[in-house]
């Protein structure tokens, strides 16, 4: 299967935010905020790379083998996305790795796609959401903020969840999945053209949130203003 057909993907028709950005830089919290503020549904797109890589591993395949995630990344459904496990360190850096593989990029177009498409509109926060998945969306943001302030975040977050880990350890992964996730062939993590970015570096996570309401307001009040009448 291709991305797209001869036709390209059917048009949107709603409105749909796309959020990216890198490891931890606060673009679920933002996600889910805006999921609020607006009513619209969230699907954060990482939990798919994380449930095919875990998968992957449960059943005893290598990471590398594109065989063997695409297999995982076909046969996935939305109720295995529900497993605390996939919130794991393990499960993030096994994300990243499967993430990589063209095929398994492919087989989890449709889903997102349909997510996106369904009525009412829909938020989907990822890597190439803005880029790849939804590339015609009427607001897109890309949150980033710097490797120390994300490992800082994720190690917080980790330790809440009760994994013991360095704060150190969490850089070093972060950096690394830095280099994965913008370095790979298949749509690797960077801005759309025409996606707002916002550094969150030096703000409350509260203010990065009220700072994305009022850039999703004004594409709202774009997108609304050129579909009337
Ligand atoms: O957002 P996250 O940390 O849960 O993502 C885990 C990994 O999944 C990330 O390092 C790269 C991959 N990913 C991706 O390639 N494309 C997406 N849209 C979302 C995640």
């Amino acid at each position: 299967m291709s991305l797209i057909d001869d036709e390209g993907p059917a048009p949107l028709t709603t409105f749909v935010i796309a959020v990216d950005g890198p490891a931890a830089s606060g673009k679920g919290t933002i996600a889910k905020g805006l999921g609020e503020a607006f009513d619209l549904p969230v699907l954060d797109t990482g939990l798919l790379y994380r449930c095919v890589g875990m998968t992957v591993k449960a059943a005893g395949e290598d990471l590398d083998d594109q065989d063997a995630a695409q297999a995982a990344a076909v046969l996935l459904t939305a109720d295995q996305l529900e497993d605390p496990r996939l919130r794991t360190r393990e499960a993030g850096e096994a994300a990243s790795r499967v993430a990589v593989h063209p095929r398994v990029r492919d087989a989890l177009w449709d889903f997102q796609r349909t997510f996106a498409r369904q009525e009412g509109g829909a938020i989907l926060d990822g890597r190439d959401i803005g880029t790849v998945i939804v590339p015609d969306a009427p607001a897109k943001l890309y949150v980033t903020a710097s490797p120390e302030v994300r490992a800082e975040r994720r190690w917080k977050q980790l330790k809440a969840q009760g994994e013991r880990v360095s704060k150190a350890a969490i850089l070093a992964d972060i950096r690394k999945r830095d280099a994965r996730d913008g370095g790979r062939d298949a749509a690797p993590m960077k801005p759309a053209p025409d996606a707002v970015l916002l550094d969150t570096s030096e703000m409350t996570i509260e203010a990065a949130a009220d700072a994305a309401r009022r850039i999703v307001e004004a594409a709202r009040a774009r997108w609304l203003s050129s579909h009337e009448g």
